[in-house]
């Protein structure tokens, strides 16, 4: 049976939810999914790295988390990957730029596990994957994970912020928790708006345990990893 992420794939746009894209960049500005403290995480973790940075964005949306997460990196190269051609379109307009506006942009309407396969080895300085890896299959998970971790130089760093499950925590208990969270505090959607994004969650999300996702990361051959971020649904780590 075709997976959910297949289906998104398979389509003009990807998912539903992120075709037109408006809705999703609500959510984002309301901070109800925390992008505001997630790419503060970013800048920080990235303030070490002085030197002209290639980043690769993989399922970037519009591009807005890595544009506040970038803001003061010395940006030489961003490739932004999304199945969202409305999303794209948005970012074009507004690129990340670093600390100067001096970085290349690139932007592909690509399915994201095509393009960690195809990632060179070595190229990137940094890789993020902000709130998208959690459409995949653990396994595609993994051998995603396997093409950054190759994808990225010896002293590189994969940035990845997702929503995740507690030790013991079923997916069904998760996504009710998320549920309650979005019924009781994302109160300025509509209630058509809700019903949408509930039943988006429930269709394609598939968050992972967090020590899943530590030891995915290590068999992908990370070997340090940091925690910098989390809540009841959503978490940052940087592993390098
Ligand atoms: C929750 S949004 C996150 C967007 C952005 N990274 C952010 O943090 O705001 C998930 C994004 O992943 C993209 N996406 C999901 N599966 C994808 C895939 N297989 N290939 C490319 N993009 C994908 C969606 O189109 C969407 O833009």
């Amino acid at each position: 049976m075709e997976s959910p992420v297949d289906r998104a794939a398979n389509a003009d746009g990807g998912f539903p939810l992120f075709r037109d894209w408006d809705l999703y960049s609500r959510i984002v500005h309301h901070n109800w999914m925390r992008h505001v403290e997630v790419s503060d995480c970013v800048a920080e973790r990235l303030a070490v790295l002085d030197r002209p940075l290639r980043v690769m964005d993989l399922g970037c949306g519009d591009g807005q988390l890595s544009r506040r997460g970038l803001r003061s990196t010395r940006l030489a190269a961003y490739t932004g990957v999304d199945l969202s051609a409305g999303a794209l379109e948005t970012l074009r307009q507004s690129p990340p730029t670093g600390r100067a506006s001096t970085a290349a942009v690139d932007t592909r309407q690509a399915d994201l596990r095509v393009a960690a396969a195809e990632l060179p080895a070595g190229e990137f300085d940094v890789v993020l994957a902000n709130y998208s890896l959690h459409h995949l299959a653990p396994q595609e998970k993994r051998e995603t994970l396997a093409h950054i971790r190759r994808g990225l130089r010896d002293d590189g760093v994969f940035i990845w912020s997702d929503i995740y499950r507690r030790p013991g925590q079923s997916r069904l208990g998760y996504l009710e928790s998320l549920e309650r969270r979005i019924r009781g505090e994302w109160t300025l959607l509509s209630e058509a708006e809700i019903e949408q994004v509930v039943s988006h969650i429930f269709d394609a999300d598939f968050p992972e345990e967090e020590g899943w996702m530590v030891e995915a990361a290590a068999a992908a051959g990370f070997t340090r990893w940091a925690d910098h971020f989390r809540d009841e649904s959503f978490v940052v780590w940087s592993f390098h």
